[in-house]
Order: structure tokens, then C-alpha cells, then sequence
């Protein structure tokens, strides 16, 4: 009975692997939506546009007025799979109608311990690891942060400009930027130090990595002591904060500090985690071994389900029942991260985030010939990102990033903004993207930029 029921919802369609659009955008049934949403739902949860989605597959979404959209953005950096991928969507119906729920901490099952062997396994470092389940990134943050305060003995957490951890109250005062992630929403949790990124693009020319983390490390050393330094929490590629990528030579030598100083080096790879910057970890780029790492958004294919993974001897330190929650580890999420996970695996996924980089690169570096107004190309495989400047100065140019977003979205290709200053453009595509589908999106995007720079 049960089987036959879900098996009925799985088998639709195939959804054609290119963009059509059959409406202006938003169309009528997406407008009726909004209009009901106005009424319904709070308003500070807002979307970036508000067209309706019925169904996905691969990179494709289907509004509910019946247009085909490219999905540059992924659900920011989740679907890295693709939408409704085979092997997820099977795994999900089948544990489902086993069982949806029991509480990790009450009644155990084998697809925790799965998960938490298979992140053992890829996460970097050979050392012997354990891992925890949550089922968001700001939790499995706070969790790291628990984690190594609890281990080291010292409370202060060293975060960086520009970073992005999160909303919780421990994350909000983690994240670097006011609006809209922490106005008047304070007061915010104490012993939290933010120190200088290395952002290749506005630090003073030629600053090398090695010399920025020392101006970070002396900050640390000055304003919170090595003695209270818990641990220090860096995106290795900063995502919300406008896909900053260090310079060479910054990582390894602030994990290199953490490692001579006892302190926890926590990487947080939310956002660059499970092949979307052409390898499993950014980490890996430059041999860098976290002591933690906090995982979420494209380990379970759009299920919700984030993990720390560290090092055994620190996870090991905290008393049994210090860490959980009622959801965290749901056997659902569980078997779509396995599946998730063998798909990047069988697929290389790695491998085609480095040609999707490749291809967007390329493109991105014909727009900026002809436009000053993009300052800035950075990012790393399917992690791409372009900084929008006033032409000839380094003046940010936010309202060209929101025109450029919504030209694309209103001719069906979904595309993100991000940074400090609200003005880089930001693509972070299906890992399973066709490269003809993303030429169409790209040459959207093309057009967008002519028109609105
Ligand atoms: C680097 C990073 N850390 C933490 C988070 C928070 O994750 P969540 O939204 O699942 O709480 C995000 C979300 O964008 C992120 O990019």
C-alpha cells in the first residue's frame, strides 16, 4: 500500500533540459501566489523573485504558470545533484515508507552512523575523525564552536570581515554583515573577535597571503590572546560575503597559528562543501586539514541534514548527551546524503565543477573585456562571481547587481547576488548542469550585463 503510493508521486515527466518561457515572469498563477503570500507569510522572509516553483529536475525549474527556468543558483548551493535526482528521490521514498523518525538519541539506526562514516572518510585529513548531525548550517556551527570551547577550555571565537555563519543568535554575532542578518536583532552572544579576510581584490596591491594572515594573527594576538582563543572559524571561500577566495598561502598559515597555539581551527565549507569548487573540499586546494569542519546544504541533495566532522581526540572530549537535537540525523536526510554522495562520486562531480568553472570563467572574462563595471572575476569551479563597480573606480555598484539579477530572472534564468556591499553577482550551478544549457544561461546573463551596465 504504502510503496505504491509513493511510487506514484516519483514517476513524472522528464522535464526537458532547456529554458522556455511560456509567460511573461512572474506569470499570472506566481502573481495570485504573491498576492496570497502578502497575507500569509512574514514578510522578513523574502525572495529574491518571487516566480513560483512547481517542479525541478536537473537544472531546470517549472514555474506553476508552466515556464522552464535555468537554475544558476541551486537553492544557493544545495541541489548540487541537480533537482530531483534519481537516486536521491528514490532513496527518500523508500526510507520514508520504512520509517520517517525515531530521534537519533532515543532509538538508533544504521544511515547515521553511514553518514557519519562516509564524511570520516572524505573530509580532509587521514587522522581519526568523528562526526555529529544537525539539520542546519547555523547549528552545525554553533555546534563546532561547543565543541571546541568545550575541548580547549577558552571561550573566544575568532571570526573574520566578511564572513557568513549564519542566523541564530550565536551566528548572527559570527556573521560579519548588519543588514539584513543582524539589524536590531541584538544583543548578541559575547567572546566572538572578528579579525581581517585576505580579499585579494581591496587589500592593499600585492599583500600576499602570508602577509595577511599575519595582520589577522597579530589582531588576534592583540585584541583576544592566544591564552582565550578557542578557535578560529574561517569560510576557506567566503560565500554570502561575496565568494572571496584568500590569497595562496592565508589558510595554511592561519590553521598552521591554530595548530602551534592549541586552538581549534574550525572550517566552515556550508557553502563550498561536496565538490562544488572541483574538489570534495576547498580545503584540499591548498593541503589544508581542518580540526573541524561544519558541512550542510549540498551533503543531502535539498534535504535538510549539516554535521561537524573533526578530529577524535577534541569530539571525543564532550560528556555523552552534550550534543543533539530532536531532528538532527533524520533517516530521510541520511539516505539522500548517501545517495547524494555516490552520485558525486559516480558521476565525478569534482571533475565537471571544474569544467562548469572553466566554461563560466571564459564567459565572464569576454564580459568584462568590453565592461569596466565589472571590477572583479574570482571564485573556484562552479563557485563563479563577478564584483560590480562604478567603471573605472572600485566604487561598489550594488543597484547593477540587483538590475542584473532581475533582467536574468525575468528572462528565466535564476541567478544570486552576495557580498558586503551587496554588488557581485554570483553563480552557483547544478553540478549536473549541460553545457548547452549553461551556454544559454550565460549568454542571458551576457545580455543582462550589456543592457543594465
Ligand atoms: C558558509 C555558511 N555557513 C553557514 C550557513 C548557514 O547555513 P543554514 O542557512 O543552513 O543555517 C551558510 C548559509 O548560507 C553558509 O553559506
Amino acid at each position: 500500500m504504502r510503496p505504491d503510493a509513493t511510487l506514484a508521486l516519483v514517476t513524472t515527466a522528464p522535464i526537458s533540459q532547456m529554458r522556455r518561457l511560456v509567460t511573461e515572469l512572474p506569470g499570472p498563477k506566481s502573481k495570485a501566489l504573491d498576492a496570497r503570500r502578502s497575507s500569509a507569510v512574514a514578510p522578513g522572509v523574502s525572495s529574491v523573485f518571487p516566480v513560483y516553483v512547481e517542479r525541478g529536475e536537473g537544472a531546470i525549474l517549472v514555474d506553476v504558470d508552466g515556464n522552464s527556468l535555468i537554475d544558476l543558483g541551486s537553492g544557493i548551493a544545495v541541489v548540487s545533484v541537480g533537482h530531483a535526482a534519481a537516486p536521491v528521490v528514490d532513496a527518500v521514498a523508500e526510507q520514508i515508507a520504512k520509517f520517517a523518525h525515531t530521534c537519533f538519541m532515543v532509538s538508533p539506526y544504521e544511515q547515521y552512523v553511514a553518514v557519519c562514516e562516509a564524511l570520516n572518510a572524505r573530509t580532509p585529513g587521514d587522522h581519526e575523525k568523528r562526526s555529529a548531525l544537525f539539520s542546519s548550517g547555523a547549528e552545525a556551527v554553533e555546534n563546532a564552536v561547543k565543541i571546541a570551547r568545550h575541548a580547549t577550555g577558552r571561550q573566544g571565537v575568532v571570526v573574520f570581515d566578511h564572513a557568513y555563519h549564519g542566523r541564530t543568535n550565536l551566528t548572527m554575532a559570527l556573521t560579519a554583515k548588519n543588514m539584513p542578518y543582524r539589524h536590531r536583532f541584538g544583543p548578541f552572544a559575547p567572546e566572538v573577535y572578528r579579525v581581517s579576510m585576505s580579499y585579494p581584490y581591496r587589500d592593499p596591491e600585492g599583500m600576499t597571503g602570508a602577509e595577511a594572515a599575519a595582520r589577522a594573527i597579530e589582531q588576534i594576538e592583540r585584541q583576544v590572546g592566544v591564552e582565550n582563543t578557542g578557535c578560529v572559524l574561517i569560510e576557506p571561500i567566503q560565500g554570502e560575503g561575496g565568494f572571496i577566495v584568500p590569497a595562496p598561502g592565508f589558510l595554511p598559515a592561519i590553521s598552521a597559528w591554530c595548530t602551534a597555539n592549541g586552538v581549534a581551527f574550525i572550517a566552515d565549507e556550508i557553502q563550498t562543501g561536496f565538490c562544488r569548487t572541483g574538489d570534495w573540499f576547498a580545503c584540499n586546494d591548498e593541503g589544508v586539514v581542518p580540526d573541524l569542519i561544519t558541512t550542510a546544504k549540498a551533503m543531502a541533495g535539498g534535504m535538510p541534514l549539516a554535521a561537524v566532522t573533526g578530529q577524535a581526540d577534541l569530539m571525543d572530549k564532550v560528556h555523552v548527551g552534550g550534543l543533539g537535537g530532536t531532528y538532527g540525523g533524520n533517516p530521510v536526510a541520511c539516505v539522500a546524503a548517501l545517495a547524494s554522495m555516490q552520485m558525486m562520486d559516480d558521476l565525478d562531480l569534482g571533475a565537471a565543477a571544474k569544467r562548469i568553472g572553466d566554461q563560466i570563467s571564459q564567459r565572464f572574462a569576454a564580459m568584462q573585456a568590453d565592461h569596466p563595471g565589472i571590477g572583479n572575476i574570482r571564485g573556484r569551479g562552479a563557485m563563479m562571481a563577478m564584483e560590480l563597480v562604478k567603471p573605472g573606480t572600485m566604487e561598489p555598484d550594488a543597484d547593477a547587481a540587483k538590475r542584473i539579477v532581475a533582467a536574468c530572472h525575468r528572462a528565466g534564468v535564476v541567478t544570486l547576488s552576495c557580498g558586503s556591499f551587496g554588488n557581485v553577482l554570483r553563480l552557483l550551478p547544478p553540478l549536473v548542469i549541460e553545457p548547452e544549457l549553461l551556454d544559454d544561461g550565460l549568454g542571458v546573463l551576457a545580455d543582462a550585463v550589456t543592457a543594465e551596465l
